[in-house]
């Protein structure tokens, strides 16, 4: 059975652009593969996050992605810091990977631009990070958006070049998992582009009815259509877009003949789409804010996780070490 393995930041609730654009499918994922799914919080003190907001960013991403039907009997759901194998990879794999071509990383240069004052090593290193997380437990795919390409290429590097430096073939070349035609990009409702959490244009799981139903009502228009079965400009077409994801066929329906004979009411679409989408969010809402308070839940989801994970990884590790010629006395 293949592995696939995807790391999660630990910044930032999920909305709906996560949940369909990934989430949903790891729960797909998990049906086939044997799924490691983990919070990347090591990668996330690049930012320098309070030790009193740590831990609870990690709880509620742990408990958003449980919510979200991730199911820690079938994937291996577990937090990167409890699995100091992966560091200590980390380290190996830091003695090979050259400073010129960390610096040359798009994601790194971009953060170089935008952070000068907060350009640390962790930063550099952090696809060597990330190649550890993949190729410690010999993940085959990992689904990476766009933004995340160039990294899983770095981790097929890293790992080439440990196979080539020890001539071994230790390694597996970790591929990105293609979702296909599945693969849904959710606009967001400030008329272009798509949802993101920097976008500041996000509809989240977490969201109270009354959040979802003031975003969606000042989502971006236009005056109308001025002729039958015109086409839909961008904004438009976004919230058509959102409509069929969250709404049943005849709504859709009723709503593109109300667009094609110039008598649609933005605001009536408005208000049925916030309704449907909130009849979407509430029962995981609900079930995130329960997870989130079970201490007792958690704390085991987290140890089972752990073991799961280390079990996977101090193999690698033993391996590894003895590859580099590390030997017992
Ligand atoms: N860098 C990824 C992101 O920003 C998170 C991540 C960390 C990751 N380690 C990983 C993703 C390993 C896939 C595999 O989204």
């Amino acid at each position: 059975m293949e592995t696939v393995l995807s790391g999660i930041r630990s910044t930032g609730n999920l909305h709906l652009g996560n949940y369909y654009g990934a989430v949903r499918n790891f729960v797909k994922m998990q049906e086939e593969y044997r799924c490691f799914f983990f919070i990347a919080d090591l990668h996330s003190l690049t930012t320098h996050p309070k030790p009193e907001n740590l831990h609870d960013n990690i709880r509620k991403v742990l408990s958003e992605y449980i919510a979200c039907g991730i199911d820690p009997d079938r994937a291996t759901i577990y937090i990167q810091s409890d699995v100091p194998e992966i560091s200590e990879l980390y380290l190996l794999l830091n003695m090979n990977a050259y400073v010129g071509e960390l610096e040359r990383t798009t994601t790194f240069k971009e953060k170089v631009r935008k952070q000068p004052e907060n350009v640390n090593a962790g930063l550099l290193t952090y696809p060597v990070l990330m190649s550890a997380d993949i190729i410690i437990h010999n993940a085959d795919k990992v689904p990476v958006g766009k933004d995340q390409e160039q990294n899983l290429e770095m981790a097929r590097k890293f790992a080439r070049r440990f196979n080539h430096i020890y001539h071994v073939d230790y390694f597996t070349l970790p591929e990105p998992f293609n979702f296909g035609s599945e693969l849904i990009k959710v606009p967001g409702l400030d008329g272009t582009g798509k949802m993101g959490k920097s976008e500041g244009n996000g509809l989240y799981l977490i969201d109270e009815p009354k959040e979802i139903r003031k975003k969606v009502m000042k989502a971006v228009t236009d005056a109308g259509p001025d002729k039958p079965n015109a086409p839909k400009p961008e904004p438009v077409e976004n919230l058509f877009y959102l409509l069929r994801l969250m709404s049943d066929v005849s709504t859709v329906a009723h709503f593109e003949e109300a667009y094609n004979n110039c008598t649609i009411r933005y605001g009536d679409l408005k208000k049925q789409l916030a309704e449907d989408i909130i009849l979407f969010t509430t029962p995981v809402r609900e079930r995130i804010l329960e997870i989130y308070n079970d201490d007792e839940y958690l704390s085991r989801v987290v140890r089972n996780g752990a073991e799961k994970a280390r079990e996977s990884a101090s193999k690698t590790l033993r391996d590894v070490r003895e590859i580099i010629g590390y030997k017992g006395f």
